[in-house]
């Protein structure tokens, strides 16, 4: 999908969204109370909320509607705001609640603008996002034709992180590879029956717990591989734009990146876990 955005115009997109990451990062990392409280759950029991993944998306939407008020909002715990620009934030305050209920060092909040419907498979291209994990201080960082970087915000310039570029192993079967499970436990069935054999055909399996983080670790080099059924907008639209500008491919089985899959790779590991995942699917 063509965007017609200028470099000027993609800039203070990836500007704003590292702005937002931040900010939210550090809100959930420094009022994170030392008991941290389920304060509802969605889907299914396990889907949990908590009080500071409400309080981070508000804050965030409201950096948005005063900075970009045409603009619509697309968070996962929230309304859709609705846009005349054509941008829509899609925000996720904290991806990885459940390691953020236990203290686990890797959640992150993820901010990604797309032109497009966020909502509807095919119909979005992201255009800049940033993914920002407060507690080893690491942003993941993008925007369209402008490459990937990886900075520290507390020690460095955010122009001084390295560049990012996604890894191709010799063969599949020495592929690192990331997943991750649904909320909804006859879901988790299938993925588990599936995950055993991508098991079999790979170096190994990881299960880092948070989505934003798995697409990063991709264009990073620090996974091989990434694929997860059931994954929606606000997991995954920060970290397309940042595998894509690390040179690598994210898509779904039969097209785009869906609800259905999503499958991030370099492109020959992504041809060769493709044809597994289609083979395993049937
Ligand atoms: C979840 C995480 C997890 C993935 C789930 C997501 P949340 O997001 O990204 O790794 O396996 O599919 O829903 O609920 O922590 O924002």
């Amino acid at each position: 999908m063509s965007t017609n955005l200028s470099e000027v115009a993609l800039q203070e997109l990836h500007l704003f969204a590292l702005e937002l990451a931040l900010t939210g990062g550090h809100f959930v990392r420094d009022e994170r109370p030392k008991k941290v409280c389920v304060a509802q759950t969605k889907a299914t029991e396990l889907d949990v909320v908590t009080i500071m993944d409400t309080q981070c998306e508000a804050l965030l939407r409201s950096m948005i509607s005063e900075r970009r008020p045409d603009d619509a909002i697309l968070g996962e715990e929230g309304e859709s705001v609705p846009g005349t620009s054509g941008l829509t934030w899609v925000i996720d305050p904290i991806d990885g609640t459940v390691n953020y209920l236990y203290n686990i060092p890797a959640y992150a909040v993820s901010v990604g603008v797309v032109v497009g419907d966020p909502t509807v498979a095919g119909d979005w291209t992201a255009v800049a996002g940033a993914v920002y994990n407060p507690l080893v201080d690491e942003v993941y960082h993008a925007h369209q034709g402008g490459g990937a970087r990886l900075s520290r915000p507390a020690v460095q310039d955010i122009e001084a992180g390295i560049e990012l570029k996604v890894q191709e192993p010799d063969a599949l079967a020495k592929a690192l590879v990331g997943t991750g499970f649904s909320y909804d436990i006859e879901d988790r069935r299938r993925q588990a029956t599936i995950a055993s054999e991508v098991l079999a055909n790979v170096r190994d399996l990881r299960r880092i717990g948070a989505a934003s983080l798995d697409l990063c670790a991709v264009a990073a080099g620090r996974l091989d591989a990434y694929y997860e059924r059931g994954l929606h907008p606000w997991d995954a639209v920060a970290g397309c734009v940042i595998v894509a500008e690390a040179g690598g491919i994210v898509s779904g089985l039969q097209g785009p990146v869906s609800r259905k899959m999503t499958l991030a790779a370099a492109p020959r590991v992504h041809a060769e876990m493709h044809r597994l995942l289609v083979q395993l699917s049937r």
